[in-house]
């Protein structure tokens, strides 16, 4: 059975006095039996870490380098983020390939040192506006997938968590319907078994893309959607408190 994950992500925003506020209200209202976090940028990972306390709250970072030391500058290594007391990282996420440069190649190569490190990767996926009305949108989910996952053996997928998130859906307040979310997550854990047999269904797929309080319950009531990764909706405590409750 997949436990449900609900996972913020802050991307560029927030700050030390917003973190504390933010877990102050939510740590009473964790659930045991939903699992929870936040991806946050780097100069936080420390202050989440102290501020969960012993609770199972998932600390996160937003990305790592795939390499492992050395002249790099700017980049933070997964060694720099496990002594933040990172969990989880996001590879992949679609702001990354459109606005960084990330090719599949770099994925493949930061999910392969992540998961080796012993770091869980939250691998991002989606297909653009344009790859969708042309009909590709699986096809192109696809590719990542099968191109990020080049080289990784089946032994590491109990680390590795996978998000849906169509480019066109995140930020822009454009939610997929339940029954294309539904689909294309089901349609990646086909592709999964494809490559790992029944392994598959123990990976959890999350959905992402302007996911909210309203919208939560009719998407994640899906059997194939294990989660959500949330953007804008999880900068507000009261938005997250209540997101964890309709999961
Ligand atoms: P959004 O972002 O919820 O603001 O659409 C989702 C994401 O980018 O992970």
């Amino acid at each position: 059975m997949r436990k449900k994950l609900l996972l913020g992500n802050w991307k560029m925003n927030g700050s030390l006095h917003a973190l504390r506020d933010f877990m102050a209200a939510v740590i009473p209202e964790l659930r045991s039996d939903v699992d929870s976090g936040l991806a946050l940028p780097f100069t936080l990972l420390p202050e989440l870490s102290n501020l969960k306390g012993g609770s199972n709250f998932i600390t996160a970072s937003q990305n790592v380098s795939q390499f492992e030391k050395g002249a790099y500058t700017g980049e933070i290594s997964l060694g720099m983020i496990r002594e933040a007391g990172a969990s989880h990282s996001l590879i992949g996420h679609s702001e990354r390939r459109a606005i960084f440069f990330e090719t599949d190649e770099i994925i493949n190569e930061k999910l392969k040192r992540t998961l080796a490190f012993g770091i869980n990767a939250v691998l991002c996926v989606g297909e653009t506006l344009e790859e969708r009305e042309a009909g590709r949108a699986k096809e192109v989910v696809e590719t990542q997938l099968g191109k990020a996952l080049n080289g990784i053996d089946v032994s590491m997928l109990d680390k590795l968590i996978i998000a849906y998130e169509p480019v066109w859906a995140i930020g822009t307040g454009k939610t997929a319907s339940a029954e294309d979310a539904e689909d294309m997550c089901l349609s990646s854990r086909e592709f999964i078994r494809s490559l790992y047999g029944n392994a598959a269904d123990e990976i959890r797929i999350l959905y992402g893309g302007s996911v909210n309080p309203a919208n939560i319950a009719e998407l994640f009531k899906n059997p194939n959607i294990d989660g959500g990764l949330v953007g804008g909706a999880s900068l507000k405590s009261e938005d997250f408190i209540a997101m964890l409750e309709r999961i």
